[in-house]
């Protein structure tokens, strides 16, 4: 008998359905599977007997075919074993129903006849929907996963005995319902906030415009000033996360195998990424045989953090300049590219000097000028230029620690909301969303200068001699800073303002 089995199979996050067709023909028993199955799939075979055979279900010893088609789509992973185990069970008879057109099974099979876990569920399921589909059979540990996707009828399954019966109607398995609000309620406990933070109300401030206007930023200062907390904070003054936002970010961690636990079936808060300097261009950006998405995809919608930003190689730094610009990355691989988007908030660090002390008032810096000149030119000038904001971080002072009392995330944000929703509004149709991403045609045209502020502005120019990269920069961020300030156009105070975030700019 001729069985006729669904699943789907991703290319980066577009998904494609494939057919597989198990046919029992006359001849020695054998087992072929054809329709363009790289290695893994090719395997299996023995994995898929051995799992009929010990989950006490009668294996037929006969000549399969096993076509999986398109055939000119390159199968890859684990995530078939089950839906050609349910294929051959269909086409020895087994299963008492041959075809199951709505349905798709996903999941790998060990020897015992258990059902395994896979990656990139969430994605799978969404794509589903497109073709279709009314029923997914997933291994239980990815059942939460799959119901985020509400239209459709997901169970759960732990083992491939469980499935027959299923299939069969000789059980009944519970549908996996969850609760998305459930999702987006915040739990106090593992919040960072920044009323944590001591003192540094300039460099609170700078992140409180990074926020505002979504630009990139590079903290500089002296080890133990506080870059790495104040970073790690970013996020919890960001806008909250749409379904769709979460969404997006979730398929890209289910791709990358980081979904764990049912609590994560849904990620509703934005991704912060820490990635070790030593990290490789291709950790970066993404890649490998199956191409996974790089730490700036697993940063969609949040940030990405560069701790020791001239630590990083130079071509991992280089890697960066596209993906900075354009928001997506594409992955080239044999006979094929994916894209995986990356609309991610750059935060980087470093020290001002290699021994970390240049301009502090706690010690001495040990370095020359040419050794510090040399640690600067690390990061390449285009580089920088998609930086808009420097800031130096000081170091505390004792009495700061003691005495302050901070202004928590939640005020911060509040203002940072509101700016976002004043850029919303006035980019309605131009295809960006913030201050950021405005191109100097858009610059010419939102950020024009009083002849006042056009005064500081050359008069900056001259006395810390900016280069002509530093022009467009300061002008965003004045825009960023007008914003916040719930003010139409840019003022003389606004400019003065951004003119301090150059601070690496200022010779
Ligand atoms: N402004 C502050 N308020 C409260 N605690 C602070 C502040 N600054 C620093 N700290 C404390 O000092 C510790 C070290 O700070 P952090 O690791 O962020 O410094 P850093 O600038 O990243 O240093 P490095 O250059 O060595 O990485 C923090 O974990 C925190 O406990
Ligand atoms: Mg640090
Ligand atoms: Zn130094």
């Amino acid at each position: 008998m001729l069985s006729n089995i669904k699943t789907i199979a991703l290319q980066g996050l577009d998904g494609i359905i494939i057919t597989i067709e198990v046919d029992i023909t006359e001849g020695m028993p054998s087992w072929e599977i054809v329709g363009l199955p790289d290695a893994s799939i090719k395997e299996s075979r023995e994995r898929i007997k051995s799992a009929i055979k010990n989950s006490g279900i009668e294996f037929f010893n006969k000549k399969y075919i096993v076509n999986l088609s398109p055939a000119d789509i390159r199968k890859e992973g684990a995530m078939l074993d089950l839906p050609i185990a349910v294929g051959v069970l269909a086409s020895t008879g087994i299963l008492s129903e041959g075809e199951f057109n709505d349905t798709i099974f996903i999941g790998e099979l060990a020897l015992d006849g258990s059902v395994r876990k896979v990656n990139g569920v969430l994605p799978i399921c969404i794509e589903a929907l497109k073709y279709g589909i009314k029923k997914v059979i997933v291994p239980i540990e990815n059942a939460n996963e799959a119901a985020v996707v509400q239209n459709l009828e997901v169970y759960g399954v732990s083992n491939l005995i469980q499935v027959v019966n299923f299939l069969n109607k000789k059980i009944n398995l519970q549908r996996t319902i969850v609760d998305i609000e459930k999702f987006f309620k915040k739990t106090e406990k593992d919040i960072l906030n920044f009323s944590e933070v001591s003192g540094q109300e300039n460099v609170k401030r700078a992140l409180e415009v990074a926020a505002a206007g979504s630009h990139n930023c590079l903290l500089v200062g002296a080890p133990g000033s506080g870059k790495t907390m104040m970073a790690r904070r970013v996020t919890t003054i960001l806008p909250d996360l749409t379904f769709e936002e979460s969404l997006q970010i979730t398929k890209i961690h289910s791709i990358a195998g980081k979904i764990k636990g049912e609590n994560e079936a849904l990620i509703t808060r934005r991704p912060f990424r820490s990635p070790h300097h030593t990290i490789s261009p291709h950790g970066i950006i993404g890649g490998g045989k199956i191409p996974k998405p790089g730490e700036i995809s697993l940063a969609h919608n949040g940030v990405l953090f560069l701790d020791e930003l001239p630590e990083f190689s130079r071509n991992t730094l280089e890697v960066l300049r596209g993906p900075l610009e354009d928001r997506v990355v594409t992955i080239s691989r044999v006979g094929a590219s994916l894209s995986y988007p990356c609309n991610f908030m750059l935060i980087a660090s470093m020290n001002p000097c290699p021994c970390g002390y240049y301009g502090s008032s706690e010690k001495e810096c040990t370095c020359d000028e040419r050794k510090r000149n040399m640690y600067r030119a690390r990061i390449s000038g285009p580089l920088l230029d998609r930086i808009d904001i420097q800031i130096d971080v000081p170091s505390v002072k004792y009495n700061n620690f003691k005495n302050s009392v901070s202004e928590s995330s939640e005020e911060i944000k509040s203002r940072v909301d509101k700016a976002r929703k004043i850029q919303n509004e006035r980019y309605n149709n131009l295809g960006i969303f913030s201050n950021s991403e405005l191109t100097p045609k858009l610059i010419r045209k939102f950020c024009t200068l009083n002849l006042e502020s056009e005064n500081i502005m050359q008069k900056a120019f001259e006395k810390f001699k900016f280069s002509a990269r530093a022009y467009s920069r300061i002008l965003k961020l004045a825009r960023t800073i007008a914003d916040l300030d719930g003010k139409e156009n840019i003022e003389a105070v606004h400019i003065t303002e951004a003119i301090q975030y150059r601070c690496l700019d200022k010779s």
